[in-house]
C-alpha cells in the first residue's frame, strides 16, 4: 500500500498537469515516449527535411563538420600536448614531425551488459582525468578522440555517457553518490523485482513500461517487442532512474529524453565530447527474415544530426528531430503530417540492440538465448502489448521509412512506407566501424574496445573484423576507406594470438590514404595468469556490484598494462607504445616524412601485425580461458531496494496527504481509469496464463492480436 501511493499521487499528478497545462508542456511522465504526430511541417519547398549525396561525392551534415572541426582546433589541440608534451618522451620534436594531428575514432561493439562494461572500465583506462591511467600513459587517448561510435550493447554506453555529461566511466556505473546514481545492474533487467513476472513490483514495472508504449502506439505509431526493450534499457543507461525510484512513476524514467537532444548537452555545447554515433542493421522489408543478414542489407547509423546511411545503396540522411515522419521523394503527405520526439534515446539505443528477429520463435512461443525468466518476462510483455495496440512487424524496430522513392536503383527499401531496423550486429559485423571508415571523415586511428563474445569461452576471434573488411571490399568500395591487413581467418587471429593482447593492424600503408591504423584491445585472458571475470555471457542481465568492480579492475589492468612476450608482466612502455600509435599517422602525413623513432620502432615491433611474419600465441604463457564467477551467489542475495528507502517513503507521504485532499476531482478521473486498466489488465493475464498451459492456442492469440 505505502509504495502504491506515491505511484497515485504521480498518476493524479500528471492528469492534473495534463488537464491543466497545454500539451508542450514538460509533464515528466513515462508517456512522454510517445512522439508527436500530425504536427506541422517545416516548409519543405525552402528548407529539406532530407540530404542526399553521391558515394564519390560524400558531404557530412554541416553541423558535424563544424562540430569536430572546432572540437579538434580547440579542445583536441590542447589534449594532444597533455599526453604527449612535447613529444620528446617518444623521441620526437613534436611541433616539427607533426602539422596536423591525426583523427581518431573509438568503437565499441555489442554483446549486452559485457560489452558495455567492458567498454566503459577499457575507456577509464584510456581517460586522462583516471590519474592511474594518466600515469601509464594509457590516460589520454579519449581525450583526443573526435568520433564514438557503439552498437547494440555498444550503444548503450555512448548514450549513457551522452545523457549523463561524459564523466568518468567509473562514476557513471558506479554513481558518484551526487547526480549519478549508476547503471544499477544488480536490478536485472526484464525481472527486476525477482524472477516471478508476477510478483506486485514486477508488475507495476510492467505496467510502466506498457504505459509507456501505449502511449506510443495511440499517436498512430506502430511499436514492438524493441519498445519495450527500450523502456528498460532506459532504466539503467538514462539519467533518471535511481534505486529508489525504480519501482515508481515518480519520474519518466528518461522517456522525454531525445537523441537530438545531445547537441544541447553541456558536454556537447562545449566541445568536450567525442561526435557519438550508432548503428543499426535493417531487414528487407517484406523478407520477414529470422536469419542473420547478408552483408548487402542497409547499415544505418544514428547521430545526434540525423539517421543516415552512407551506404552507396542509398547515401542519404535524415533530420533526426524529424525521424518518424513518413516521407516520399522527400515529402510529406501533406503540411501537417509530420512527426516529433520519436528519435527517444531508449529507443534509439534500443534499436541499435534490437536483436529479436533472430530469436523469437512466434510458432514455439519461445526466445531462445534468454534466461527462462527473462524471456517469460518479455513474451508476457508482448502479449500484453499485443492485447493492446496495434503493430506491424513485432520483432524488429518499426520505424517509418523516410527515404521511400529515393535510389530507386539500388535501394532495397525504397518502396517501403517503414523501414524495418535490426540490431547492429545482424550482418556479422559486430563492431560499429562503418562510420568511421566513411571517407568524408577521413578518421587515421580507429580504436576498437573490442567486447565480442565469438568463442566458446566468450573472447573475441576477429571474426568481426573480417566481416568489416569483406563488406568494404564487396560493396563499400566508392564510400568507405579500406579496411587495414588482418588474418584471414579467425582461426589465424587465435593462433596469431592477436586477439589475446592489444595489436595494431595497418601500421606500414604505402600512403597514409591506403586504410587508417586500428589500434585493437581485445577483451582477453587477464595478463598475469589470474582467473578471469570479464568474459561474461552477452544474455546475463543483472551483475552484482561485487562482479562489475571486479570486471572493472581486471579488464582497467589489462588495459594500462600492454604485453611483454613470454611473461606474465605488464610493459613499463605499453603506454609510450600506445602513444606511438595514435601519432603515428600524423608523421606519415607531414612533408617531408619524418622517421619513425626508435621508441616507436621498437614498440611497432612487438604490437604490430605484420601479414609476412604474424607472431604466435604461445607468446602469452599462462593465460586462463574459463571463466571463473567471482560472486556466485551475488543476484540471489539482492537486498529489497524499497526496505532500505521506507523512512523516506513515509516522510513523504505525509506532505502528499494534504495534497492529495486538493485534488478530489483528479481522484475520481483516476478511478474510472484505473478501473478500465485492471479489466485490460486481468484479461491479459488469462491469456498469458493460457499460454503457459496451452502454448499453441497462445500462439494463436499472438498472431491474432498481430493483425
Ligand atoms: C559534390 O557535392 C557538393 C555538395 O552537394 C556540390 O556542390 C559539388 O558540386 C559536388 N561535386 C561534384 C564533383 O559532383
Ligand atoms: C622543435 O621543432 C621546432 C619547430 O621546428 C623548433 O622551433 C624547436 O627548436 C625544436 N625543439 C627542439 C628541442 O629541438
Ligand atoms: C582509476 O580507475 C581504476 C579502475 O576503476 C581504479 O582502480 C583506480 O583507483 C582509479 N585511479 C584513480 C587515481 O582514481
Ligand atoms: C505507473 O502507472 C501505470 C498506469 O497507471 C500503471 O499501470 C503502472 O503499474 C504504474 N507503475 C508503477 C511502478 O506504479
Ligand atoms: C512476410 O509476412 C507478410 C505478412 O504476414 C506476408 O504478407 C509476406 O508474404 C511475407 N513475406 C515473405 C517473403 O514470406
Ligand atoms: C531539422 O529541421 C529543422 C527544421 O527545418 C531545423 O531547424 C533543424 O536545424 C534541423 N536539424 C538538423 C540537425 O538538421
Ligand atoms: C494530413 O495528414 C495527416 C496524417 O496523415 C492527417 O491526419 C490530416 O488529416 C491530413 N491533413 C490534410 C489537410 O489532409
Ligand atoms: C569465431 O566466432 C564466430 C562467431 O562470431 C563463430 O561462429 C566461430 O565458430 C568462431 N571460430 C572459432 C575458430 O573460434
Amino acid at each position: 500500500m505505502r509504495t502504491l501511493v506515491p505511484g497515485v499521487f504521480c498518476s493524479l499528478l500528471v492528469i492534473v498537469i495534463a488537464l491543466s497545462l497545454p500539451a508542450t508542456a514538460n509533464s515528466n511522465s513515462v508517456t512522454d515516449y510517445a512522439p508527436s504526430t500530425n504536427v506541422q511541417c517545416p516548409d519543405l519547398s525552402t528548407t529539406s527535411l532530407i540530404r542526399t549525396f553521391s558515394p564519390k561525392n560524400q558531404t557530412l551534415h554541416p553541423d558535424e563538420d563544424s562540430y569536430i572541426s572546432t572540437r579538434e582546433n580547440t579542445v583536441i589541440r590542447t589534449a594532444w600536448t597533455d599526453w604527449l608534451g612535447d613529444g620528446s618522451g617518444l623521441g620526437y620534436n613534436l611541433s616539427a614531425v607533426v602539422s596536423m594531428f591525426p583523427k581518431v575514432g573509438i568503437a565499441i561493439p555489442g554483446g549486452g551488459l559485457r560489452a558495455a562494461q567492458y567498454g566503459a572500465s577499457t575507456l577509464l583506462a584510456l581517460d586522462s582525468r583516471n590519474a592511474t591511467a594518466k600515469d601509464a600513459g594509457t590516460g589520454g587517448l579519449l581525450q583526443v578522440t573526435s568520433y564514438i561510435t557503439g552498437l547494440s550493447g555498444g550503444s548503450w554506453i555512448t548514450g549513457s555517457l551522452s545523457f549523463n555529461d561524459w564523466p568518468t566511466t567509473d562514476d557513471l556505473v558506479f554513481g558518484n553518490g551526487k547526480e549519478l546514481s549508476g547503471w544499477l545492474l544488480d536490478i536485472p533487467f526484464v525481472t527486476p523485482d525477482g524472477d516471478n513476472i508476477f510478483s506486485d513490483k514486477n508488475q507495476a514495472f510492467y505496467g510502466s513500461l506498457l504505459w509507456s508504449v501505449v502511449s506510443k502506439a495511440n499517436q498512430g505509431i506502430d511499436t514492438s517487442i524493441t519498445d519495450v526493450w527500450s523502456r528498460m534499457i532506459s532504466y539503467h543507461f538514462l539519467s533518471q532512474t535511481t534505486r529508489s525510484n525504480f519501482f515508481t512513476n515518480d519520474t519518466a524514467h528518461g522517456a522525454g529524453q531525445l537523441w537530438s537532444h545531445i547537441t544541447q548537452t553541456p558536454a556537447y555545447q562545449s566541445f568536450m565530447m567525442p561526435f557519438p554515433i550508432v548503428v543499426a542493421d535493417s531487414r528487407p522489408v517484406g523478407s520477414n527474415s529470422t536469419a542473420a543478414l547478408s552483408l548487402d542489407s542497409v547499415v544505418y547509423e544514428i547521430s545526434p544530426l540525423e539517421i543516415a546511411s552512407y551506404d552507396p545503396s542509398l547515401s542519404s540522411g535524415m533530420n533526426l528531430s524529424y525521424a518518424g515522419t513518413h516521407l516520399v521523394n522527400g515529402r510529406s503527405n501533406n503540411g501537417s503530417s509530420c512527426t516529433l520526439g520519436f528519435d527517444q534515446a531508449g529507443f534509439i539505443m534500443g534499436t541499435s540492440a534490437s536483436l529479436f528477429n533472430q530469436i523469437l520463435d512466434f510458432a514455439h512461443n519461445t526466445l531462445s538465448q534468454f534466461s527462462s525468466s527473462d524471456s517469460a518476462g518479455l513474451l508476457y510483455l508482448l502479449s500484453q502489448q499485443l492485447s493492446e495496440v496495434r503493430t506491424r512487424a513485432n520483432d524488429v524496430a518499426n520505424w517509418p521509412n523516410p527515404f521511400q522513392g529515393l535510389a530507386q536503383q539500388t535501394f532495397q527499401d525504397t518502396q517501403a512506407s517503414w523501414i524495418e531496423l535490426i540490431d547492429g550486429s545482424s550482418n556479422s559485423e559486430n563492431i560499429p566501424y562503418g562510420p568511421l571508415l566513411v571517407n568524408a571523415r577521413k578518421l587515421d586511428v580507429l580504436v576498437t574496445l573490442e567486447g565480442s563474445a565469438d568463442d566458446v569461452n566468450n573472447w573475441p576471434n576477429g571474426s568481426s573484423l573480417i566481416a568489416t573488411a569483406l563488406r568494404q571490399t564487396e560493396f563499400l568500395q566508392p564510400s568507405h576507406q579500406k579496411f587495414p591487413p588482418i588474418p584471414p581467418t579467425p582461426e589465424a587471429f587465435i593462433s596469431a594470438g592477436v586477439n589475446a593482447r592489444p595489436t595494431f593492424f595497418g601500421c606500414d600503408p604505402a600512403n597514409p590514404d591506403d586504410y587508417p591504423l586500428v589500434i585493437y584491445l581485445p577483451n582477453s585472458p587477464p595478463l598475469t595468469g589470474a582467473d578471469p571475470v570479464a568474459n561474461t555471457a552477452t544474455f546475463q542481465l543483472a551483475y552484482s556490484l561485487k562482479h562489475t568492480r571486479l570486471f572493472f579492475d581486471q579488464v582497467f589492468f589489462n588495459t594500462i598494462s600492454g604485453f611483454l612476450p613470454n611473461t606474465n608482466k605488464p610493459d613499463p612502455n605499453w603506454g609510450k607504445c600506445l602513444q606511438c600509435a595514435a601519432i603515428d599517422r600524423g608523421r606519415l602525413r607531414h612533408v617531408p616524412v619524418a622517421p619513425r623513432s626508435s621508441i616507436c620502432s621498437d614498440c611497432f615491433k612487438q604490437y604490430c601485425f605484420d601479414p609476412q611474419n604474424p607472431p604466435s600465441r604461445s607468446e602469452l604463457p599462462n593465460r586462463k580461458q574459463v571463466f571463473v564467477d567471482p560472486d556466485p551467489q551475488g543476484i540471489s542475495k539482492l537486498e529489497s531496494f524499497v526496505g532500505d528507502n521506507k523512512l523516506k517513503l513515509v516522510g513523504g507521504l505525509i506532505g502528499l496527504v494534504a495534497f492529495i485532499a486538493l485534488l478530489s476531482t483528479a481522484i475520481l478521473l483516476y478511478r474510472k481509469y484505473k478501473r478500465k486498466q485492471t479489466e485490460k489488465v486481468k484479461y491479459a493475464r488469462l491469456v498469458f496464463e493460457e499460454f503457459q498451459e496451452n502454448p499453441s492456442s497462445a500462439t494463436y492469440q499472438l498472431h491474432e492480436y498481430s493483425k
